[in-house]
């Protein structure tokens, strides 16, 4: 008997636990670093170092390791460092090459497409938070600036390790790039070396798996896979994963780490609530489990507390959920814009209604996403809603809608479902005809937002606050700004009541709704400081319409205001005793991560932005430089 149990519990191990995927298990050792000073593994965690200097080294200083070094460096990695080329080279004279007009009106027409700045090394989305130091634009310079100097191209846990290792021994910044979508600039940095998780894609399918509370089917996953990744082998395995709604975002990097919402987010909660178990490499360079039973703390911390803050995470097991159907339906109208369009008193009409009915969509589990636009500078606006309805037909769907379409008709709205109504037999099918009919790469580009996460009680119909936060949106999208609304609650219950770091404020709310401005890549930063903040100023009533809410820091200001307890809410002061103890010298840096507020940028150009020395707060001239 005691026999059998051994055996099952080897059984058991062998199974969930070939713990590791086949690139986990080439790991750094002790001896591999035992001559190598600047590869040797940190201090216990806890032991502060004695760094005198208060910036990290920058290329240029005498610190800056050498060409050799870096050479040193590249043979330990088997090949795997890069040296930055700015994916828009081809448009200037310059350090890069020499301007190429096929090439660089080819990258021109690719640099609002997610696809490209995925599959580059350093690039990013979001330019500006970078600093624009490459822009596809030939009268712009073209410089390395906000980029990383050099990026590991992992493919193996021990280059991983290697990289911390040489970054924290050398006095460097670090940065963690897994797609680039972030729009702050936390994936990228000036002087600093960066470590691409984009290739780690390896997936698992686990029937079976006892983790903490949860019993069930599970899945490991790679940090590198990404929404469109998951559709065939959600297909393949029969069960659902939780991932982004847009496709080439990660689904288990900055995404999954700073919350995570989705389309089946009422069902089951955020990205942060999936895992069950996580692979670390920490800022020791040690590769780490942090699950329930071990390192809690961080395993608490990595699920809501945000990227690039406590470790490289290379791998979780996430859980695998049920497959449910859904059936989804859109609705657009118009004021001023073409032959349907109805009155502006009737286009906010109609928008009001909408937001009447949140909360009975709430009820049934609705994901909302609704974009409000101000597409010309006269008096014309949109509104595009779209909503998935899970366990639903489309003729149930179209029953529990006609209380609100009524609505619609009565104000002249032409709501007919026709043409949009859709059953889908899973998530996974829902993915494929997202993906078949915009194919792979969302349309992308410098984009600023502000945000919050409204609670139930700024949505109860014919309340006073209600009517002050409706006005409140209008009066964002009437000052020219878009605004995209998720109308989603990823309440604890359909989390399952888990213990990790997400935002509380995230437990309560039914709206998060975003304010956006996008600009082009000639943009001046007087433009964007005057854009940023004349929609502060009206932000500013969101945030006192809902006292105490906070705001989701993947879709957010990076200059929102006590961000500590907008982003992190009540966790902030347990993320940074956590923040404390891992990293105490700060390897890791993201802007607004926790802990930041220790460190400063000393960019230029007059923007929060990402192209300059890193270097401890307060002691030269200000967070920006401005
Ligand atoms: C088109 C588009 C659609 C979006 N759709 C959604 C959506 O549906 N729901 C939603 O919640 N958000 C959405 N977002 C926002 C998204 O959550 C953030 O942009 C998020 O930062 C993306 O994470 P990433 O890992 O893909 O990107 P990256 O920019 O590569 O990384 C983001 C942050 O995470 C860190 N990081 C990445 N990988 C790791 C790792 N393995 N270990 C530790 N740190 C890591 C990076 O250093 C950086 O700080 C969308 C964004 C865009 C541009
Ligand atoms: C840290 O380094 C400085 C300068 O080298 C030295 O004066 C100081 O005593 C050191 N402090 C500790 C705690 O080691
Ligand atoms: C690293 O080594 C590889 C293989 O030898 C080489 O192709 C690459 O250019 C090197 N990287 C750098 C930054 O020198
Ligand atoms: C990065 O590594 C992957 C996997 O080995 C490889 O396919 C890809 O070409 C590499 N990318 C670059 C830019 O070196
Ligand atoms: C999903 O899987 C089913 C059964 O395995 C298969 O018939 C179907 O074609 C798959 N769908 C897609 C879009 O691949
Ligand atoms: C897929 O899983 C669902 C439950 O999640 C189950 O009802 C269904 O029978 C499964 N289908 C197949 C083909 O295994
Ligand atoms: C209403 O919208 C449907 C679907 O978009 C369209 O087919 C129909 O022609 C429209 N009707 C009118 C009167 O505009
Ligand atoms: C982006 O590029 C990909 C790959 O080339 C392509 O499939 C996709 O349609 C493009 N998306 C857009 C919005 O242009
Ligand atoms: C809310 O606004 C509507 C429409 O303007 C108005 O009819 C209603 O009385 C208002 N309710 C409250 C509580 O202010
Ligand atoms: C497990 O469940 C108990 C009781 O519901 C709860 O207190 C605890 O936080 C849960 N543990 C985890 C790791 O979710
Ligand atoms: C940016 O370029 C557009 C034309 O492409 C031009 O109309 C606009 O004035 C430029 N803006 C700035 C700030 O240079
Ligand atoms: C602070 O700003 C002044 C004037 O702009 C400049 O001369 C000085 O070097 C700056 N100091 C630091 C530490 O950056």
């Amino acid at each position: 008997m005691r026999f059998l149990t051994a055996l099952l519990l080897l059984l058991q191990i062998l199974r969930v636990g070939g713990k590791y995927f086949p690139y986990e298990r080439v790991q750094l050792s002790e001896s591999d670093v035992v001559a190598r000073a600047n590869l040797k593994f940190g201090k216990t965690s806890g032991q502060a170092t004695n760094s005198s200097s208060n910036c990290k080294t920058y290329p240029g200083d005498t610190d800056w390791p050498s060409l050799t070094d870096w050479g040193n460096f590249n043979d330990t990695l088997g090949g795997a460092l890069i040296k930055t080329v700015p994916p828009a080279w081809p448009c200037h004279n310059g350090p890069f090459g020499t301007y190429d007009a096929g090439k660089c009106s080819s990258v021109k027409s690719m640099f609002s497409n997610s696809s490209f700045h995925m599959n580059d090394p350093a690039s990013i989305m979001s330019s500006w938070a970078s600093g624009s130091a490459c822009p596809p634009e030939p009268s712009a310079p073209c410089t390395i600036d906000g980029y990383p100097v050099y990026v590991v191209n992992a493919t193996t846990v021990k280059q991983i390790q290697l990289a911390v290792n040489f970054a924290r021994n050398n006095n460097i910044r670090f940065v963690i790039k897994n797609t680039g979508h972030e729009f702050n600039g936390k994936s990228t940095g000036a002087g600093s070396l960066s470590v691409w998780v984009h290739h780690l894609k390896s997936f698992e399918y686990i029937p079976a798996v006892t983790i903490g509370n949860y019993s069930g089917k599970a899945a490991r996953v790679g940090t590198g896979l990404q929404a469109f990744d998951l559709y065939p082998l959600m297909n393949a395995s029969n069960i659902t994963l939780l991932s982004p709604g847009g496709d080439t975002v990660g689904a288990y990097g900055g995404y999954m780490q700073g919350g995570g919402h989705s389309v089946i987010s009422p069902l089951f909660g955020l990205g942060a609530d999936q895992p069950l178990s996580m692979q670390v490499v920490t800022a020791d360079g040690r590769f780490v489990t942090a699950d329930p039973q071990t390192n809690s703390d961080l395993f608490w911390a990595m699920r809501g507390g945000g990227g690039s803050t406590f470790g490289v995470m290379t791998s979780a097991v996430v859980k695998a959920l049920p497959v449910t159907s859904f059936a989804s339906l859109s609705i657009a109208f118009n004021a001023g814009l073409d032959t349907s369009a109805i009155s502006v008193e009737a286009f906010w009409e109609g928008v009001r209604a909408y937001f009447k009915d949140i909360l009975r969509q709430a009820e049934v589990n609705t994901y909302g996403l609704f974009v409000i636009n101000t597409p010309t500078t006269s008096q014309s606006f949109s509104m595009s809603l779209k909503m998935i309805v899970p366990r639903m037909t489309v003729s149930e769907l179209t029953q529990f809608m006609s209380p609100f379409l009524s609505e619609l008709k009565a104000l002249g709205i032409n709501a007919s479902l026709a043409n949009s109504l859709q059953h889908h037999n899973s998530f996974a099918d829902y993915g494929f005809h997202q993906l078949t009919t915009s194919g792979i790469g969302d349309r992308i580009g410098n984009t600023r937002y502000s945000s919050r996460l409204f609670p139930k009680e700024n949505f109860e119909p014919d309340t006073l606050v209600f009517n002050q936060t409706f006005d409140a949106i209008k009066a964002v999208v009437q000052a020219g700004y878009q605004i995209i609304g998720d109308a989603v609650a990823p309440t604890l219950q359909s989390a399952g009541y888990p213990d990790n770091a997400v935002n509380p404020a995230w437990r309560k709310a039914v709206l998060h709704a975003t304010a956006i401005y996008a600009f082009p890549t000639n943009y001046t930063a007087a433009m964007i400081k005057e854009q940023h903040d004349r929609l502060d100023s009206l932000v500013r009533t969101w945030r006192e319409l809902s006292p105490g809410a906070g705001s989701y820091l993947n879709e957010a200001d990076i200059q929102e205001p006590d961000w500590q307890s907008s982003f992190y809410g009540s966790n902030y002061p347990r993320l940074l005793k956590v923040k404390e103890k891992w990293d105490p010298n700060g390897v890791f840096y993201a802007t607004t991560g926790v802990g930041s507020e220790a460190w400063e940028v000393r960019a230029s150009g007059g923007l929060p932005t990402q192209n300059g020395r890193l270097c401890r707060a307060n002691t030269g001239n200000g967070t920006y430089g401005v």
